[in-house]
């Protein structure tokens, strides 16, 4: 351990990391034994193999979730900031989700055919996001691949663009990171032998120069992004970053589709809505349906006319977009649920104040303890970064993570009742938090850089 990371002494972060593990272990007895246990059937012993990635001793083992409260199995209460990375966004089971699931229980859950009202979902999205076209798929991923794919087919262009630091979930074609300045496949990913740098272009976010350099041979079909990088600490666009962004990609003829799936925490029509932000694809997946697994994309009419002509020249089926479930019965109910009683100004309202009230609480936290990092807020979105601040792209976002000193943080915040977003230190405020339970995380915050600053 170095003498000094990120402003706190080493010896007294390995002491604080060692006594709060011992405490978090000591006190789950039944999640211990049962987390990750091999030998019962799944592979490494859990549902999916990145659960045994958090930074904890082990993972806690969930028995009930219900608003802004998770209870595990060893009866252990926590107020859950992670929200599902997003999934959960608008808080567990909300009533009118509960109210969709239960009503549509008994009448078929997928029949590949087009629902009763399925109309109402579509004018809910258009009104609400501006875009006139929509299909609904499954995942955030899903609709990734399913928008980039068009992209391709309606401009002919082999390749897309992608940020430096970016993730938008398992679409294979945007794991392309830069190491010292050279574009090549994220590390991370495995299984891909192909050289991915081929078709895919990366630059930094919030560097013009370098996307005009990249649109300029006219080959990329579309640019892909969030509005603030959210999966590299929280980077936000600089003055004007967006204005470029789209004036360069309408003189390349690239198309532009932005990933609201985590910026949608910033209000009810997203970052773009908020923002005025004209893109041509939208991707929106995560808590769309209240966490039942749905994701939409949307489209201008331009995309909607080349996938005509698209449609004309190739022969119906395997087309490589959609699946199966994508769409089904369960999906549309929860998801007309969710847009019309769950994502309401008023939820986002409150998810505002309390957001506001927890960014300025880890603020004054992080002064007092005289600490270099600094706090960002999206709407209902709060990270501390243990790096002074702005950051600016991709690499700033990697030169700032500290993961020993992130995993004691954690680790503290879970024993003092609180979850936070693992990986990165991302938390969520859901309707049904309340300003007892802000205080309780600001107030757990400051207990640890108590310790760990002194
Ligand atoms: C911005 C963004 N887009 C898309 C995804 C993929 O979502 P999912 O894993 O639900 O497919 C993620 C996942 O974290 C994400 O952060």
């Amino acid at each position: 351990m170095p003498e000094q990371l990120h402003g706190v002494t080493g010896a007294r972060l390995a002491a604080f990391a060692a006594e709060e593990r011992a405490r978090y272990t000591r006190a789950r007895p039944r999640s211990a034994a049962s987390a990750g246990a091999p030998g019962g059937g799944f592979y490494a012993g859990v549902p999916m193999h990145w659960m045994l990635d958090w930074p904890l001793p082990f993972a806690p083992v969930i028995a009930a979730g219900s608003g802004a409260t998770l209870t595990d199995i060893d009866g252990i209460e926590l107020t859950d900031f992670c929200l599902g990375d997003t999934g959960a966004m608008f808080g567990h089971s909300p009533p009118a989700v509960v109210r969709a699931l239960t009503a549509q229980a008994t009448r078929g859950l997928t029949y590949m055919l087009p629902t009763a009202g399925a109309e109402d979902v579509a004018r809910l999205l258009r009104e609400r996001f501006g875009l006139p076209y929509w299909q609904v798929a499954t995942t955030a991923s899903d609709a990734n691949r399913f928008a980039l794919r068009l992209t391709r087919a309606v401009t002919e262009r082999p390749k897309i663009l992608a940020m430096n630091g970016s993730y938008h979930g398992a679409v294979d074609e945007t794991y392309v990171g830069l190491e010292d300045g050279r574009p090549q496949n994220c590390p991370g990913l495995i299984g891909q032998f192909i050289d991915l740098t081929t078709a895919t272009e990366v630059v930094e976010f919030n560097d013009v120069a370098a996307l005009e350099r990249a649109l300029a041979a006219g080959d990329v079909a579309c640019v892909i992004t969030e509005p603030v990088l959210t999966n590299c600490c929280m980077v936000l666009p600089q003055a004007g970053y967006h204005a470029a962004l789209r004036r360069l990609t309408r003189a390349a003829g690239t198309l532009l589709l932005i990933d609201e799936t985590h910026t949608i925490s910033t209000g009810p029509g997203g970052y773009c809505r908020a923002h005025g932000l004209e893109p041509d694809l939208l991707v929106l997946g995560k808590p769309v349906a209240g966490g039942v697994p749905v994701s939409v994309w949307g489209f201008n009419a331009a995309v909607a006319a080349g996938w005509d002509r698209v449609r004309r020249r190739t022969p119906a089926g395997h087309s490589g977009l959609g699946t199966t479930l994508s769409g089904n019965a369960l999906a549309m109910a929860t998801l007309r649920a969710t847009l019309a009683e769950v994502m309401t100004p008023a939820a986002y309202a409150h998810m505002q104040t309390q957001a506001a009230r927890l960014a300025d609480g880890l603020s004054a936290a992080i002064a007092r303890g005289a600490l270099p990092w600094h706090v960002v807020r999206v709407g209902a979105r709060v990270e501390f970064i243990c790096a002074p601040g702005p950051l600016c792209n991709g690499s700033d976002g990697r030169r700032a993570r500290a993961p020993e000193l992130e995993q004691a943080i954690h680790v503290g915040l879970l024993n003092r009742g609180c979850l936070i977003t693992p990986f990165h230190n991302m938390m969520l405020v859901c309707p049904a938090t309340t300003a007892a339970q802000v205080d309780q995380l600001v107030g757990a915050f400051g207990d640890v850089l108590g310790a760990l600053a002194g």
